[in-house]
């Protein structure tokens, strides 16, 4: 085999014969001096090596080239002037992540990172430049209280279960005695709130119980002692699991002459539901919503685990929350029932849900008293939007009218466009878009 003079081969790659013998001895070859030779072999690996690192040290290279140091918190403004962009665009993008902005606030660090890395640059923070914009804008959380969900099969007696919590009769009045319509109501004892939605266990209205446990901290799984568990209990197990949800489980109708809450227990220990008493983790408690039994024990776990859970949210800043029921009300006009989740909504707030946008005109409790403003896991029937939005919306406080129109606005393009480009699928809803 031909042998080639490293100082050849340093000539022929155009690299300081040092550097080819550097790379020799990470390979592991003997050389004593740049007049050594080695095998013609050993050239090819070499010169992969040496491409390896040139194309390394461009990317370096380039990456200087594209990184900006932070030396200051920067606004929005500042933002858009840095990245040469239109501040609409990052209005629009901010709402796409989520992420809650105060035009004359800095930046959140990441929202600038993402910014950043979407128009190819990367950020470098100058010393302690983060932690002087989060004492800028964050808040300290607050404890907030649970919300917590009422799931199960229909008929099981969810409604009354709450109207016994309330002391109310919605059941009784219920068209066919059905529920139609989640709904969600705050009770205080001894003086610990906690907020319940009410969901319809038929089959019919899957969507609003997978809702209703995207807003939950806990779910009251209700099953009635003489039915058992049955098709609905069991979704209603699959949707809290999805939402990784802690179960209660409510056994109702134990007046009732056939209740068997053993056979309950037996059935929820077979779906992985084992029993406290039998060993697991799973609380169950024996109620009868209609006699109004066993329900104090129940509130009493619910706080418990509440309690576990240590729930908290900022209170101050722009609202944030979820509509979980919306209608139109012949003198309101479009409403909607939102649970709020993080800052407090208030009554003059401009915001923006989905592709539609308002103005809070009035807010309502579940009693239908208006209140001022609603603070984190307060249920509240909110008046004031353009348009009717989907149940699911996220909605979420803007300091001014333009932009939560231009958010809606830019939202509501995208999805027509969206829609244009699937003509086989026309009635794809809003709900699945912003999923
Ligand atoms: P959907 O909302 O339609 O899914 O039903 P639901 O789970 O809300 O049941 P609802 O509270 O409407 O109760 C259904 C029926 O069961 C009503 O006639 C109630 O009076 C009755 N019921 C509820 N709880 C009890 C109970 O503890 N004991 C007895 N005996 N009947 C009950
Ligand atoms: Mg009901």
């Amino acid at each position: 085999m031909p042998k080639i003079r490293i100082y050849k081969i340093a000539e022929q790659f155009g690299i300081p014969t040092s550097e080819l013998i550097d790379i020799l001895k990470d390979l592991g070859a003997e050389v004593k001096n740049h007049m050594s030779s080695i095998d013609d072999d050993l050239v090819e690996l070499i010169k992969e090596e040496i491409d390896y690192r040139r194309k390394r040290a461009e990317e370096l290279q380039k990456k200087k080239e594209r990184t900006i140091t932070i030396d200051a918190p920067v606004t929005l403004r500042d933002a858009a002037k840095l990245f040469n962009q239109d501040l609409d665009d990052i209005i629009i993008r901010l709402a796409d992540w989520n992420i809650i902005f105060d035009t004359r606030n800095p930046l959140p660090p990441l929202a600038l990172e993402k910014l950043a890395r979407e128009q190819g640059w990367e950020i470098e923070w100058k010393e302690d430049v983060k932690k002087k914009i989060l004492e800028a804008i964050s808040f300290e959380p607050q404890p907030r209280p649970p919300v917590v969900t009422i799931l199960g099969h229909v008929d099981h007696g969810k409604t009354t279960l709450l109207d016994a919590i309330r002391k109310s009769r919605v059941a009784e009045s219920e068209l066919g005695g059905i529920t139609q319509k989640i709904g969600a109501y705050q009770i205080e004892i001894n003086g610990q709130k906690i907020t319940f939605i009410d969901t319809p266990g038929h089959e019919a209205f899957t969507s609003m119980r997978a809702r209703g446990a995207q807003v939950t901290d806990i779910a009251v799984l209700v099953v009635a002692a003489d039915d058992g568990v049955m098709p609905q209990t069991e979704e209603a197990i699959q949707h809290a699991r999805a939402a990784d949800v802690p179960i209660i489980v409510a056994i109702n109708k134990i007046d009732k002459p056939g209740a068997n809450p053993d056979r309950v227990k037996q059935q929820l220990a077979e779906r992985g539901l084992v029993p406290e008493e039998w060993g697991g983790e799973t609380i169950c408690v024996n109620i009868s919503a209609l006699q109004k039994k066993g329900i104090a024990e129940l509130l009493e776990m619910i706080l418990l685990q509440a309690e576990l859970l240590e729930l908290k949210a900022r209170k101050e800043g722009h609202a944030v929350g979820t509509t979980i029921e919306s209608r139109i009300d012949r003198g309101k006009g479009p409403v909607a029932t939102v649970i709020v989740q993080e800052g407090t909504l208030r009554v003059g707030d401009y915001f923006v849900a989905g592709t539609t946008w308002g103005k809070v005109r009035s807010l309502f409790n579940d009693l239908g008293k208006p209140m001022k403003e609603a603070e984190p896991s307060t249920p509240v029937e909110v008046v004031g939007f353009t348009d009717l939005p989907p149940a699911g919306t996220k909605l979420m406080v803007t300091e001014s009218e333009k932009i939560a129109r231009i958010i809606a606005e830019r939202r509501a393009e995208i999805a027509r466009e969206k829609n244009l480009k699937t003509p086989e699928r026309e009635l794809i809803s809003l709900e699945e878009l912003f999923a």
